[in-house]
């Protein structure tokens, strides 16, 4: 008998010392949120001694105000319900200073079912919350970089692109003329000496002329501001296709509209990694790229029918290329969203859909 005795005090005071220095706080509160129990370790955390808090103070008012109607809500529908209530919210210490807490309360009741009182654990969150922020934080300053840097390169190529062709393709124009000029006014003597040459000179020139041209629109299409999205998409996959001797298809009704200008770039851009995709990796005979038009949004998609990947395991692998990052940032830029379809062996299909603004 003495021993069973003996057995029983040391069980509660193990279970005592659980409750009191458990590594999260205990309390319960009366339907009048009166705190009718706490244990030591959220007392430590909050400042207070038991006399101070217990039959005393509303657990209300430890609850920081803009806190105050999420946690009356929870504590209602605690009472009213058999849900179990989590929040997180901040609770205030003696001193005046916070911390995050998460709180996860139940609701204790008598035979009949009547409320007595709340049974609630609480986890000091602080640390969890400022690793949020922090990441937070150096998402959206990633975020701010990779725009930039877009904005950086679509800047570069546009100054890039003025030049060669404002300034190398006038020179290149003149140095023709000249050419031509010099060979109109050699005797027929110089002529058969430096004539093949001069011809030569002059396709040189011509081909550069071509190459600059090319290059020029490749950085910055001339055909975007003057013509628009499709009749640009059409001559880039002309070009694409002679290069690489891939088939484009490129297929818009003749009535697609002129859409805003960041819109319009950012699709044609999107369209060119994605060619660029599919001849570094897609091993394709064809790509058919597709614009779809409709009253709220405006759909781009390129479809290869090529060896495909898997998009999960690059998502996991994202820091090999920038590709397709830059693709989906490009379309956050303009409040769009992208979609890729692939799988080994089955072609992949890059969606970008824009909404349209009136
Ligand atoms: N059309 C496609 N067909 C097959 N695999 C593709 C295709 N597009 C993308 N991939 C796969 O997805 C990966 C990521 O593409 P992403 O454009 O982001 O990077 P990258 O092309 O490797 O490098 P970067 O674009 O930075 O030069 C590619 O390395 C390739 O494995
Ligand atoms: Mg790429």
């Amino acid at each position: 008998m003495s021993t069973n005795v003996a057995v029983s005090e040391r069980v509660a005071l193990d279970l005592h010392d659980l409750y009191e220095n458990a590594p999260c706080g205990y309390h319960s509160v009366g339907s009048d949120r009166t705190i009718l129990r706490m244990n030591q370790t959220e007392l430590a955390w909050l400042g207070f001694t038991q006399q101070e808090l217990v039959g005393r103070r509303k657990f209300t008012e430890l609850v920081s105000t803009r806190f105050h109607n999420e946690y009356k809500r929870a504590i209602e529908s605690l009472i009213v319900s058999r849900e179990v209530s989590e929040i997180e919210i901040e609770l205030v210490r003696k001193d005046g200073s916070m911390f995050d807490a998460f709180l996860r309360i139940a609701a204790v009741r008598d035979s009949e079912e009547t409320f007595l009182h709340t049974r609630a654990t609480v986890l000091d969150i602080t640390a969890r919350k400022r690793a949020d922020a922090e990441a937070r934080r150096h998402a959206e300053q990633l975020q701010a970089i990779s725009r930039r840097v877009v904005e950086i390169q679509e800047t570069e190529r546009r100054n890039l692109a003025a030049e060669l062709h404002d300034r190398l393709g006038q020179d290149l124009a003149a140095i023709n003329l000249n050419l031509h000029l010099i060979k109109d006014q050699l005797s027929s003597s110089s002529r058969s000496k430096v004539g093949p040459r001069l011809d030569d000179s002059i396709a040189l020139v011509d081909r550069s002329v071509e190459v600059v041209r090319d290059v020029a629109g490749t950085l910055r299409p001339l055909a975007l501001d003057d013509y628009g999205l499709a009749v640009t998409l059409q001559s880039y996959g002309e070009q694409f296709a002679a290069r690489t001797g891939i088939r484009v298809i490129v297929t818009a009704k003749p009535s697609f509209p002129r859409l805003q200008q960041d819109t319009e770039m950012a699709l044609f851009r999107i369209s060119q990694e994605a060619l660029t995709n599919v001849l570094k990796h897609a091993k394709a005979t064809a790509v058919h790229l597709t614009l779809v038009v409709d009253a709220d949004s405006v759909a781009l998609t390129i479809a290869d029918d090529g060896c495909g990947f898997d998009p999960q395991s690059r998502l996991r692998h994202a820091s090999q290329g920038l590709g397709l990052l830059i693709m989906q940032e490009r379309l956050c830029a303009v409040a769009g969203s992208l979609r890729i379809e692939s799988q080994p062996s089955a072609g992949t299909r890059v969606l970008a859909r824009v909404r349209r603004v009136s």
